[in-house]
């Protein structure tokens, strides 16, 4: 059991900067990630839709034995997550990219105005702003979905005039002004994590949620006793729609070479 592979799952290729960051600190387990790429994105589709998507990418990642299901898409997470922990009842802990980081903000005691932002399946959601506030309802939480950003750096447009702008667009609308931190929303961010920041002349802590993620994992592997005794794992991506262009698009999201597989859930 504890050399089973860890499923994880994404609309596409941005959860791999969580299954980077997965593999970065528990490089012993074996990784089986997939990009639902024939869907996406997830970002615009409703919370139905989405939680049928997310039902079946979990069946399939635990008929391949998977031990744990990270659901690295916070799309998934806001809209799938009750879907997601039904389907792997009994056989595979989940974990989401959202309450890790809720928890983390909650344990924060410097913050009194965050920010979030996300796709609009995500900020339409309210996950966020009422999982925060359950916590600590003297926090004020702002949300602003933005959308540009994920077809943006899908497209390649990251360090870049059109990047910049796009961004400090966003950034600048009054609902998510004089905020001491930004939560980046979606596992497509980070890859822009550097351009947000200087956006705000490092004066904002903007959060990037896959290294909590990948801690909250280690934390919850540990407890269950469940970690791989191997000092080297091995990763397997496969995504629902291959295209030379997921392929080259990938090597952002993921330190390491890797190989896109593809594998056809609907037939
Ligand atoms: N990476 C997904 C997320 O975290 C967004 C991409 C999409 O819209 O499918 O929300």
């Amino acid at each position: 059991m504890q050399e089973n592979p860890i499923g994880i799952f994404d609309s596409g290729v941005g959860g791999l900067t969580v299954a980077n960051a997965i593999h970065q600190l528990l490089p012993g387990e074996n990784l089986l990630y997939f990009g639902d790429t024939v869907h996406l994105p997830y970002g615009d589709k409703s919370r139905e839709t989405i939680a049928g998507y997310s039902a079946r990418i979990t069946e399939y990642l635990l008929e391949q034995s998977c031990k744990a299901i990270v659901i690295a898409c916070n799309t998934a997470s806001a809209n799938a997550y009750d879907e997601v922990v039904r389907t792997a009842a009994g056989k595979a802990h989940v974990i989401d990219v959202i309450n890790p980081v809720v928890e983390f903000i909650l344990q924060q005691t410097s913050y009194k105005h965050i920010g979030v932002i996300g796709t609009k399946g995500t900020i339409n959601s309210g996950t966020y702003v009422s999982k925060i506030i359950a916590g600590n309802p003297h926090l004020n939480v702002s949300s602003l979905a933005t959308p540009m950003l994920v077809p943006m750096i899908e497209e390649g447009f990251i360090f870049d005039d059109i990047s910049n702008a796009i961004i400090r667009t966003y950034l600048s609308k009054p609902e998510i002004s004089s905020i001491e931190a930004l939560i980046l929303g979606c596992t497509h961010y980070p890859i822009i994590r550097n351009q947000i920041s200087k956006y705000y002349n490092f004066a904002v802590d903007v959060i990037d949620s896959s290294r909590i993620v990948a801690s909250h994992l280690r934390e919850i592997l540990t407890e269950k006793n469940l970690l791989s005794p191997s000092s080297s794992g091995t990763c397997k991506f496969l995504v629902s729609d291959y295209t030379d262009y997921f392929q080259a698009i990938s090597k952002l999201f993921f330190d390491e070479s890797l190989k896109l597989e593809k594998v056809s859930l609907w037939n």
